[in-house]
């Protein structure tokens, strides 16, 4: 199903009874955003609408993804099968399969996905006459933030070369009233294009939107390369063309169904501590120089929708949204490193510290290589640990897992440090900012090639006749003691 904007989402969680509306006055400042983060906790996880917010007239509404059932449907299929109906995508055809067919077929897939640009109507939205952030409800979420944050913005540039549009979801602090931070890390989309225009010594226009269909705002975090526009990949998602207009004061377009949009830009010469921010790390984020967003126009729907989230201890919505994207990536991951069977982002070690593959080990020296395939992909590039089994081994079963990083591993051997990487930027034990090592543990089965001259065991397995009329007779047994 696909969602027309947040209001249509919010009635569909309505009709599910999985809508709360909270209508006790609720502070921004701390008490709110720890309302979403309790109602996570404690497992119920509903959606929920503030509708008598502390000193604003607008409504916030939080925890969009904060089930596995709600991402499912938000993105109309679970993330997998998503995943497979993308790398069908880039499938040839075989020899059994008519090219007619075939073509037919992608453009079924393709035909609608670019965003359509529409004319605004002028009774769609309010410019208003003043830039003034102090009329939202911007949470601060944690004790020692250094402010207030948006934290479910989209964040819309161009390239100042290609013209290539970039959507990203990147928190921004607020500065005062007209001005917020701008904090993409060094590796994402909206930052390399601001090395552009850095190099340019130009103004970057920007637009940013709060609020919007929940699929559109899954398509700005969603890891894909620079150079895929995210509202057409948002298109491909839908089966449906997402309608733009064009800014007012920016040359760049954003989402009719936006809730609020800020029009601004950053000048490249200009930066700002930002932070602390309690992260999804389960720390507060340290204060570093960031570019500034300068605000020119706020335009609004009528009665708007104020959209936020809470990150910071592992039972969060960010938490979902990272196993929805491991699981829809992975059959795209597997073109590239095609000896993956398997793949698991532990949701204990927070996105991009540890990733467990499991691979069909063909060759010696096979599980290095697939680590540096990781290591040379997209955003996976950041991960600071990979452990690579094999495919005996059940990378979702943490058990197994360590079983076999600790019965298949000599640490001399098959524990690899690569110093001198890029790192996430919220690795705060990195000794400089974007800058520290890497780990690999190949924890498959080691070959004479790999220089194991002793005889590996075999790991112990029942025989099968065994085992059949073992089971048989502990049925029988569990039914006459019952
Ligand atoms: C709630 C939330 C907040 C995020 N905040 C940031 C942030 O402040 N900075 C950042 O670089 N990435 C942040 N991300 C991750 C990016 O949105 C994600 O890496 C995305 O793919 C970036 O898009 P890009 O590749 O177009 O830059 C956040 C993700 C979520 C779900």
């Amino acid at each position: 199903m696909v969602f027309s904007d947040l209001r249509d989402y919010l009635k569909f969680q309505e009709k599910n009874n999985d809508l709360v509306h909270v209508t006790d006055e609720v502070d921004p400042d701390l008490e709110l955003t720890y309302i979403l983060s309790e109602e996570e906790r404690i497992g119920k996880k509903r959606t929920m609408l503030f509708e008598n917010v502390k000193n604003s007239d607008i409504p916030v509404a939080g925890n969009f993804f904060s089930t596995d059932q709600k991402i499912e449907n938000i993105l109309g299929d679970k993330p997998y099968n998503v995943g497979l109906r993308l790398k069908n995508l880039v499938r040839i055809p075989d020899d059994t399969e008519s090219m007619i067919s075939r073509g037919l077929q992608m453009m079924k897939e393709l035909g609608g996905i670019r965003p359509k640009v529409e004319q605004r109507k002028s009774s769609e939205f309010n410019v208003l006459e003043k830039v003034d952030l102090g009329r939202y409800p911007i949470t601060k979420n944690w004790p020692m933030d250094g402010g207030k944050y948006i934290t479910m913005p989209l964040v819309i540039t161009k390239d100042p070369v290609t013209g290539q549009r970039n959507v990203g979801t990147y928190r921004m602090q607020v500065f005062d009233n007209e001005t917020t931070g701008m904090h993409w890390h060094i590796h994402k989309g909206g930052a390399e294009h601001f090395s552009e225009y850095k190099k340019e010594s130009k103004t970057m226009d920007v637009a940013v939107v709060i609020g919007t269909d929940p699929l559109t705002f899954f398509s700005s975090i969603a890891p894909l390369p620079n150079g895929i526009d995210e509202f057409s990949f948002r298109g491909l998602l839908a089966r449906k063309s997402l309608e733009l207009i064009k800014g007012e004061t920016v040359d760049l377009e954003y989402p009719r169904n936006s809730e609020i949009v800020l029009e601004g830009y950053i000048d490249p010469s200009e930066t700002r501590v930002e932070g602390p921010f309690g992260d999804h790390t389960g720390y507060y984020s340290l204060e570093e120089q960031f570019p500034v967003f300068h605000i020119k126009k706020i335009i609004e729907k009528k009665n708007p929708i104020y959209m936020t989230t809470i990150v910071g201890k592992l039972w969060h919505e960010d938490v979902r949204i990272g196993k929805a994207i491991e699981r829809m990536f992975l059959p795209l991951v597997q073109i590239q490193i095609p000896e993956i069977v398997d793949m698991n982002i532990p949701e204990e070690t927070v996105v991009s510290n540890m990733i467990v593959v499991s691979i069909k080990k063909r060759y010696p020296g096979q599980a290095k290589k697939v680590m540096f395939a990781i290591w040379g992909t997209g955003q996976m590039a950041l991960t600071k640990i990979v452990v690579v089994v094999d495919d005996d081994v059940d990378v979702h079963d943490m058990k197994q897992v360590m079983w076999a990083m600790t019965t298949r591993i000599d640490p001399s051997s098959d524990v690899f440090i690569i110093p001198g990487t890029p790192t996430d930027s919220l690795d705060h034990p990195a000794r400089i900012f974007n800058y520290g090592s890497k780990m690999g543990i190949d924890a498959t089965r080691k070959t004479k090639e790999e220089n194991y001259n002793r005889v590996w065991p075999e790991t112990l397995k029942m025989d099968a006749d065994i085992e059949k009329k073992v089971d048989e007779l502990i049925n029988r047994l569990g039914s006459s003691q019952n």
